[in-house]
This record gives C-alpha cells, structure tokens and sequence, in this order.
C-alpha cells in the first residue's frame, strides 16, 4: 500500500518543510516503501519548494529503495509549469519524460564543462529577460559561480541541480542550487570538530576565510554571496544542510536547527534586481576579474570594446518580442561595462522589420539619447537596407521625443 501526500498550497521553503515532516513519518517512523505525491491540487510552484523536494527524494529512491510516483495538478497552466519546469521528470524518473532544455527549467550539472555551459546558458536567459539595476548582473554571475562550483569541490556525490527564474514584474530573482552530497556541516566539521550543531558550523563556513579545503580554496564563496545579498536591498540568503538552517532575511541572521535534516545542501539566493548592488563593496574592494560582458561578448577584442553577432541571437529579426529580448541584452550589457563600446555585428542579417529595428534601435536611442546611442554603438557588417530602417526608426524617434519635451 503506498502513502499518498497531498500538496494543495503554493509549492515553497515552508510547504517543503511540511512535506519534509511527513515523508520522513511515513517512510522512516511507519515503513512505507511507496509514496504518491499529489499535487492534484497544487496552486503555484517555486523552486525553494520542488528543488528541495527533488534532492529528498532522489536520496530516498537510492539510498532506501523508496518508489514515488507523481499526481499532475488539475489547473492546466499549472501543470504545465511544473512539466516545463522539469520537476515532474526529476520526481518520477520512471516516466521518462523528455528534459526540458529551456533556460529557466531545473537543470543538473555534474562537472565543470557542463556547469560553464549551464552558467553561460542562464546569463544568456537572465540578459534578455529583464533590465537589472547596475551590479546585479555581476552578482547574479559571480554568486551562481561560487554556489554551484562548491558542488563540484565539496558535496562528494556526481551531481548537483540548479534553477535560476527571473520575474521582470516583481523584480525578483530566485537562485537555486542544491546537492545530495555530504553537506556542509560535516565538511566544516573536518577541519572545525568544535562546531557540534549543524546550524553553528553553517555559520561559521558563512565566515570570511573559512574552508575546509585550505589547499584548495580561500573561504570565499559563501561570505562573498552574503555580503551581496546583504547589500541588495530586499536580498535574502537561506542555505539548508542536515540539521541546520542559517538565513539572512530582512537585515538579521537566524541561525537555527531543524528535523527532519536535509540530505545534502541547498542554497537559496533571491535578489531583487531593481536594486543596485556594489560588487566592489561586497567582494572585498574587487569587481569579478573576467565577467560575462568580456567572457561572452569581448573575447578576442581589445579592451573596451564589445561585439554582439546579431545572427547568433536570434533565428529572425521580425517581431518586436524578439526585438525586446535583444534589447534587454544591449542594456544590460552597456550597464555592465558603462566604459565600452558595442558593436553590432550584422553579418548573415540580410532583412530587419521596422517594426523590430524600433523595439530594439529606435527605443535605445529614446534612452541612451542621441550622443549616448551614437557614442556607445557601432554597426558593422550591416547592408544598406537594415542601415536605412535603423535610420528611419532612430529618426522618427528622436522626433518623437522633441515633440513631446516641447508640450506638442
Ligand atoms: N555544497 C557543499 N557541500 C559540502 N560542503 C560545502 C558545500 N558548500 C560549501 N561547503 C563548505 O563550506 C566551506 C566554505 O565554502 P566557501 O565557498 O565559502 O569556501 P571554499 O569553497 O572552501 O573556498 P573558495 O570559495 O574561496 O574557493 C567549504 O570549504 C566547505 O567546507
Ligand atoms: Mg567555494
């Protein structure tokens, strides 16, 4: 006979919790061997809430033998989610449902070449998804790189999971990352026997220059994505590992224990990206020494210069939806290096629309102005008729906005 959890609530940190209680009565107090989660009911999925749950359960089928199977939720829009999210594939292996390679789906990386690539991938999700306050874009990197790498160096086990999801309307961020592995308390206990509670080595792994692996690391991973989220105004920080919880959430830390324990770390890092965040400021006086701009966009070039291949991002140039997300892009990039200049690179683009070239040129030259737009982006490689739909975009803008600043 199999135990059947339901989950009719929003799917987060505290419902995990629950959940997390009664697995842990029905599978190690009253013997259950099969488990049905149903989320017939389910209202709203949030990666604190299945990320968790996902590790849980896959150390209960490998190291218990423990089988689960999944109930999809009636609403369709959240079914959907939850499918595209990839959680229903990581809950319920046997199905065999395709992954989802889409950016903001739940992934898993298990070395440093598919961890780079999954990193890139997720700066290419977050760049054309939103506009992001000066600083967050840094963060956003630098943080993903120190949590997720710490996997790789720290858990013990093949693989860890991670899901970035960006909403553009609230202006928030939701980072996760978490492993099966040996966690967090254990590894710091290594090195620092004296921290007997979980919560109290957590902390103490949260302090600057503190590691367990000397040889190999500086203790700066954890401090660091603490500080930027100390000062992003609104950031907030849980990490989770066996039976400790530690969390920076509205300007205090709360260090506590917690039961059942998680198998293995999670971090939780939320940001909100209206916010400014100085890098400088948080990571010791030193901005990320080879960030995303230059990686993804500079590489080869000299210093101060960025180039976007215009063909590479997109499969055509005809729509304004398509437009924003490259605009987004451009912003997002000329904020991040406010000193370089981009150039535009239209090799292989034979056709732009109008409608296109405005969402993305017109509205640019609307902010950046018109010494702003000419001075901080070049075109090359670009035929003469994507050249006079820019001009005419650009053009009927500027008009635009003389007219309105004289009351027209
Ligand atoms: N996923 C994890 N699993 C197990 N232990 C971890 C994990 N993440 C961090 N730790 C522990 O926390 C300590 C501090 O992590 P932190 O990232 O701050 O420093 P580091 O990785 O040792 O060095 P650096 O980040 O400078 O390379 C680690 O040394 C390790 O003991
Ligand atoms: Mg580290």
């Amino acid at each position: 006979m199999s135990n059947l959890i339901a989950i009719s609530e929003d799917f987060n940190w505290p419902a995990f919790q629950r959940v997390q209680k009664l697995l842990y009565t029905a599978i190690t107090v009253q013997g259950y061997r099969d488990v049905r989660l149903d989320f017939s009911g389910l209202r709203k999925a949030f990666p604190n809430g299945f990320v968790p749950l996902i590790v849980l359960v896959d150390q209960y089928r490998k190291q218990s033998g423990i089988e689960f199977d999944v109930v999809l939720p009636q609403d369709e829009a959240c079914r959907r989610s939850i499918l595209d999210a990839n959680y229903v594939a990581y809950l319920h292996p046997k199905l065999e449902l395709p992954l989802s390679d889409k950016a903001n789906a739940l992934h898993q990386f298990s070395d440093d070449s598919s961890l780079n690539d999954l990193i890139n991938k997720q700066i290419h999700q977050i760049l054309e998804r939103a506009t992001y306050a000066e600083g967050v874009l840094q963060s956003f990197e630098w943080a993903l790189n120190e949590i997720a790498g710490n996997v790789l160096v720290h858990s013990g086990v093949e693989h860890g999971w991670m899901q970035v999801v960006v909403h553009p309307s609230t202006h928030h961020m939701a980072i996760a990352v978490a492993d099966g592995g040996t966690g967090i308390p254990e590894t710091i206990r290594s090195v620092y026997p004296q921290f007997a509670k979980d919560e109290d080595a957590i902390a103490h792994a949260l302090k600057e220059g503190i590691t367990s692996r000397p040889d190999f690391g500086q203790g700066k991973g954890l401090t660091g994505t603490l500080q930027i989220v100390k000062i992003n105004k609104g950031g907030r920080l849980a990490i989770h590992s066996f039976k400790g919880r530690v969390e920076w959430l509205n300007d205090r830390m709360e260090i506590k224990g917690d039961f059942p324990p998680f198998p293995g770390a999670f971090v939780d890092i939320q940001l909100n990206t209206a916010e400014p965040i100085e890098i400088e400021k948080a990571l010791w006086g030193s901005a990320p020494g080879f960030p995303f701009n230059e990686s993804l966009y500079g590489s080869g070039l000299p210093i101060g210069q960025m180039r976007m291949a215009l063909a590479n991002e997109a499969s055509g140039f005809g729509n304004r939806i398509t437009g924003l997300k490259i605009r987004n892009k451009i912003e997002n990039l000329l904020v991040s290096a406010p000193n370089d200049v981009l150039e535009i690179d239209f090799s292989g683009v034979e056709l732009i629309a109008s409608s296109f070239a405005d969402e993305v040129f017109g509205k640019l030259a609307l902010t950046l102005g018109f010494v702003g737009f000419g001075s901080r982006v070049r075109f090359i490689n670009i035929n003469k008729f994507c050249r006079g739909i820019i001009d005419d975009v650009v053009q009927s803008r500027i008009v635009q906005s003389r007219t309105s600043q004289n009351g027209q």
